[in-house]
Parts: C-alpha cells; sequence; structure tokens
C-alpha cells in the first residue's frame, strides 16, 4: 500500500458555517441524482457538520454520517443524527445500506481505491454509489498560486496538496475495476461565487499549504497568492469566485 500522505488540514465547524456554507447549499444537483426514496438506508461518507445528512433524513431516509474530524461530527450530532468519526480509506460496514452518498469529500481521501472497496462492502447487491467531489482542474488557479507561493520559499513538496482530482475516465476505471456499473459520470465546470473575500476560502481548506509557512511570514504569503489569483478569480466589484469543477456520478454494485 501507498504511504498515506499526511494532511494538515483542520476543521473548525463555526469557520466552516461562515466561509463554506455554500457546500452544502449547492449540493442539491447530487441529492437529486441519488433520488432517496422515503425509508431508504443511506450512509453519508464524509458528511461534515452534517446539512445535507439531515436534508437526507428529512426526505425519509434512515441515515448514517461518517467523517474524518471529530469537531464536524460534534456539530452534526448537536443536529440529532446518527454520525461517527470514520475514515473513510476504513469502512467497516458490512451490506447495511440501499445507498452510499458522497458530497465533497471523496476529494479529501487521496486512496480512492481503499474508499471504493470499503462503499462496495457496506453496500446491498444493487446498491447505489451517489457522489460529487472535486474533479480534475478543480481549483488550479489557487492550487497553482499557493504552489508558486512556497515553490518561492522553498517550502514546496508534492505531499503539501492534499487534493485528489480524478478525470471522470480515470474515476470510472475505478469503479469499474471494483464491482460497480456507472450509469452516470461527468466533469462539471462549476464556478463558484464566494461568500467574501478568498482569504475565508483559503482559511477554511488551504490549511495544508498555510501551515507551511512560519506563522510570522504568512499575511506576506496570503497576500501574495491573493494577488497571483486576482486576475482571473475577482471581478470589478471585488467579489471572488472559485474556478471550481466537480466530478458528479451514479454507480450501481453488481452481483
Ligand atoms: C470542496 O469543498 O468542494 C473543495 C474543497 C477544497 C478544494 C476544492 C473543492
Amino acid at each position: 500500500m501507498e504511504e498515506r500522505t499526511s494532511s494538515s488540514q483542520s476543521w473548525d465547524p463555526e469557520r466552516y458555517a461562515k466561509n463554506a456554507r455554500f457546500v452544502a447549499d449547492l449540493g442539491m444537483p447530487v441529492v437529486d441524482l441519488l433520488n432517496p426514496q422515503p425509508g431508504e438506508r443511506i450512509l453519508d461518507l464524509g458528511c461534515g457538520d452534517g446539512a445535507l445528512t439531515a436534508k437526507l433524513v428529512d426526505m425519509g431516509c434512515s441515515v448514517v454520517g461518517v467523517d474524518s474530524s471529530a469537531e464536524q461530527i460534534e456539530a452534526a450530532r448537536e443536529l440529532g443524527l446518527d454520525v461517527h468519526v470514520m475514515d473513510g480509506h476504513e469502512l467497516t460496514f458490512e451490506g447495511e445500506f440501499d445507498a452510499v452518498f458522497s458530497n465533497a469529500a471523496l476529494h479529501w481521501m487521496g486512496h480512492p481505491d481503499e474508499v471504493i472497496t470499503g462503499v462496495r462492502r457496506a453496500l446491498e447487491p444493487g446498491g447505489r454509489f451517489v457522489a460529487e467531489c472535486g474533479g480534475y482542474g478543480c481549483v488550479d488557479t489557487i492550487v497553482k498560486a499557493l504552489k508558486e507561493a512556497l515553490k518561492r520559499r522553498g517550502l514546496w513538496e508534492e505531499g503539501v496538496n492534499p487534493w485528489y482530482f480524478p478525470t471522470d475516465a480515470e474515476y470510472r476505471g475505478r469503479l469499474e475495476e471494483r464491482g460497480f456499473e456507472v450509469n452516470y459520470i461527468a466533469l462539471i465546470p462549476r464556478p463558484t461565487p464566494l461568500p467574501g473575500d478568498i482569504g475565508g476560502w483559503l482559511e477554511t481548506f488551504a490549511e495544508s499549504f498555510t501551515s507551511r509557512v512560519p506563522e510570522a511570514d504568512r499575511p506576506a504569503f496570503l497576500d501574495e497568492v491573493r494577488e497571483a489569483m486576482r486576475p482571473r478569480l475577482c471581478d470589478e466589484q471585488g467579489a471572488w469566485t472559485a474556478d471550481y469543477i466537480r466530478l458528479r456520478f451514479a454507480a450501481v454494485k453488481k452481483g
């Protein structure tokens, strides 16, 4: 097995609610693709603070959520949800679910074959795996700006980037090799307006990059990154839009 890269990303539910509420708000297309039916047993993989988990519960499903962040799970538990701290690479469920659902989480899991194998094990035969995550080219402008600013400081290493953004062809292959029939898979460019300055996004999602920089140099580092991105991601009114590309798919467990 490849060695896992250790991401220094941490999750603060308050910061997440302030800077990243759009993640769940923009999750309805993948919920629609899941087409959840009342009474279905659903695993929400990478449930975060439970915003979409709660939506699935409201739709009449019996939902278990898992996430590797104890802080996010605590926030989700406060909503009264059935949620557990669990690494998506090490799912422990066996044939318990009609569907596994995931929004904006798989790109944080750098060993996709382990994830897909665990998802397959968790599903009943015929069960669905329906998900959306960052896809190939997602936040390219942001990654390039962070990488260049780290390089200038001699702080760049390959393992710093925590994100896995596959093409549709690559992910389809992984699913098919692991016993899924893929009914739909697509890369979908989705420029995403941010609720404030790009600094809030970096603070929330890019800690694996920013934590490399000594604290005293961090404001200068962030200014440099912001100015490098501005021509592509900020309009004349000062509104920022992140260059998201989504990978969305629906697959069924064969056999
Ligand atoms: C997301 O939440 O979808 C996301 C987070 C970090 C990078 C790209 C996408």
